[in-house]
């Protein structure tokens, strides 16, 4: 069974077909869309808040032809300890996907493990990687060719600041390396990408890697991209005022965007904290591409979904 857990979990060739199937999705949405999820329900169990995820995915399985059943961890079992290996068999019985969004990245393993349905990762503390595929999309769609979206992100260099431990960073690195790009972070002391993340890293044989520094300015130097993600993520609320002591030199300003390429891009994943992580104003710069990264959320899970309704049981 084909799970979608992290960047990597789809063949390169994969990749690109659910890139090309998300733009075709895209251009036709409102017109006709192929109903792949006819007589389908996904289950999408959120253990933390969301406004993009949540959306996205129940109107994209709704426009494919499905039935979105939302399950907020508190109002099911599984919130008063029934085990996940359980949940999984059962909604198994139910359902023919499962939207997860948590903490433990582990825990989305064991729900692929013990289930006999496709699960998508939604989100954990290590990786996001819904929002790297979109993001992807979104570089892919300025910069590309039609016939070949993701040539276009080739030897293009991203630059990660702030929380670089975060899950947006792990996954960024991931992405950089899948799609061929050259990634720096910068962050705080402390901050640097985990030793467990290393270890997948290297496992997955990628030959790029990533660079760190303590200096923001020579992470953005010669960048294509600049990136932010909040410095307080879902549950790590106790460390907010620390977080935000150590990373304030971190902040995307119009000074630091400016030390970009010319044509560089800004993106952040959403929720933006203005006067923390970026300000407003490079928030609002026409080179701002955040809410095209939002929306193309619900093309790249549609196609997604349907890549992995193609491979069900391969
Ligand atoms: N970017 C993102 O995943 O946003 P939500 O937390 O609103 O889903
Ligand atoms: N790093 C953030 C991403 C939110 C989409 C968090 O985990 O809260």
């Amino acid at each position: 069974m084909k799970h979608f857990l992290k960047e990597t979990d789809f063949t390169p060739r994969e990749v690109a077909e659910v890139f090309a199937l998300a733009q075709s999705l895209k251009q036709q949405r409102g017109k006709t869309t192929p109903p792949v999820l006819q007589h389908q329900t996904w289950a999408m169990i959120f253990s933390k808040s969301s406004t993009r995820t949540r959306v996205s995915f129940e109107v994209g399985i709704h426009e494919l032809g499905g039935n979105p059943l939302f399950l907020n961890r508190n109002d099911i079992q599984l919130g008063r300890g029934e085990s996940i290996e359980d949940t999984a068999k059962v909604l198994s019985r139910f359902v023919h996907g499962l939207v997860v969004r948590t903490y433990d990245h582990a825990d989305v393993e064991r729900l692929a493990s013990a289930g006999t349905i496709p699960v998508i990762n939604a989100l954990t503390d290590f990786l996001h990687p819904c929002q790297i595929y979109a993001d992807a999309f979104t570089l892919a769609e300025r910069w590309g060719k039609a016939g070949d979206l993701l040539g276009s992100l080739k030897g293009r260099k991203i630059a990660f600041l702030g929380d670089t431990a975060c899950n947006m960073a792990n996954s960024w690195i991931l992405g950089a390396n899948l799609f061929g790009m050259k990634i720096s972070l910068a962050g705080p002391s402390g901050f640097e990408p985990s030793a467990e993340f290393n270890s997948l890293l290297g496992k997955e044989g990628f030959a790029g890697g990533y660079q760190f520094t303590e200096d923001p300015y020579e992470a953005v130097k010669d960048a294509d991209v600049v990136y932010t993600d909040v410095w307080v993520s879902m549950g790590k609320e106790e460390e907010a005022k620390e977080r935000i002591k150590t990373m304030t030199p971190f902040q995307v300003n119009k000074k630091l965007f400016a030390a970009a390429k010319r044509d560089a891009l800004f993106m952040h994943c959403l929720p933006a904290y203005p006067g923390k992580e970026v300000t407003q104003e490079v928030l609002d710069n026409p080179r701002s591409i955040i809410f095209d990264q939002a929306e193309n959320r619900l093309h790249i899970q549609k196609a997604i979904m349907a890549k992995l309704s193609e491979l069900r049981g391969k």
